[in-house]
């Protein structure tokens, strides 16, 4: 088992009566990437805040790699990056130029932060306008900087807030890419985000969060197995005649976890694409196959059936 990054205990946020994070129990290792889900207005922003120990929470502890957040805030603003929903960064001064201001509040060596800064620039596509004023960047150009923003600092852990909204489709693959290298550099992640496509691409786990509490965690293969009851595909084949003895011969091949059937249709819950085994059976046990086709389980139905949950 890894490091663990991010704990919290029983992390609770109340505003005025309303309770925006409900006992929220998170444990995070090192070098995950961790999606962190939820409707507008579930709590996941409020959550960054008190893990950063930017707002306190009414009750329950928040820990980064063992500090606790609202004791220690310090320690562990210095080893957290935070790439907020919207990027401030000083606009009259070049992209080099805050990276260099980032780098020196850091502490870090000035050699070294040169270095460092003109790979960051070139790994995020940024060197041709490194000495261009920020304010002549695009939302994307700024985007980009956040993430090297961030790099410097060398965080043990990242919160990314939204990252790609806004994003033209090369920059988001872009920003994918940077996050997944980031996590093989041990810097673990958290990714708030709508956008689940992009967030199953890169996260190994997820949490949803519905109404501040979190309804579902685990990595897609899970959720999705919970959310269906079976495997990670569903195929439907359509049969002319259906008998007993064909379930019964479908159920044993390897890799099926559940078949239903109803009517015409036989629904078959898999762990990979048997389109063409289960084919072959249907033919061989003499029906006639009308039809086949395959769903995999993504986030987007795991998330509708989670977040209606709620
Ligand atoms: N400073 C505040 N005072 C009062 N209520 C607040 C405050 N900050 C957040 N809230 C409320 O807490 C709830 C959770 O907000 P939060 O920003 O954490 O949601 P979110 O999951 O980040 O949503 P989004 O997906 O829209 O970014 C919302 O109902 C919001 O109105
Ligand atoms: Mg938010």
């Amino acid at each position: 088992m890894g490091q663990v990054v991010v704990q919290t205990e029983n992390l609770t946020k109340a505003y005025d009566g309303f309770t925006a994070v409900d006992g929220l129990n998170l444990r995070i290792e090192e070098g995950e990437v961790y999606g962190f889900l939820g409707p507008n207005g579930a709590g996941k922003t409020t959550t960054l805040l008190m893990l950063l120990g930017l707002t306190e929470p009414t009750s329950g502890t928040a820990w980064v790699c063992g500090h606790d957040s609202t004791r220690e805030p310090l320690k562990v603003k210095r080893i957290v990056g935070y790439l907020p929903e919207r990027v401030g960064f000083y606009e009259d001064m070049t992209a080099r130029q805050n990276l260099r201001y980032t780098a020196e509040l850091n502490s870090m060596p000035r050699g070294e932060a040169e270095e460092k800064i003109g790979g960051l620039l070139n790994t995020v596509g940024l060197s041709d306008v490194a000495d261009h004023q920020v304010s002549t960047y695009s939302r994307g150009m700024k985007q980009r900087l956040g993430i090297a923003d961030i790099w410097v600092k060398e965080p043990k852990l990242a919160f990314l807030d939204e990252p790609t909204t806004g994003i033209d489709p090369q920059g988001v693959e872009d920003i994918l890419d940077l996050m997944v290298s980031m996590s093989r550099k041990k810097i673990t992640i958290i990714f708030c985000s709508h956008l689940l496509h992009q967030v199953q691409k890169i996260c190994g786990r997820v949490g949803i969060l519905a109404k501040g509490r979190l309804v579902a965690e685990g990595s897609m293969d899970r959720l999705g197995g919970e959310a269906a009851g079976g495997g990670r595909y569903r195929i439907e084949a359509e049969v002319e005649r259906r008998s007993r003895g064909l379930v019964d011969s479908i159920r044993k091949v390897k890799g099926v976890r559940d078949v239903e059937s109803s009517g015409k249709s036989l629904l078959i819950s898999c762990d990979k694409d048997l389109r063409g085994e289960i084919s072959r059976i249907i033919v061989a046990g003499e029906s006639q196959l009308l039809g086949i086709r395959i769903e995999e389980y993504n986030l987007e139905k795991i998330y509708k059936r989670y977040s209606k949950e709620a």
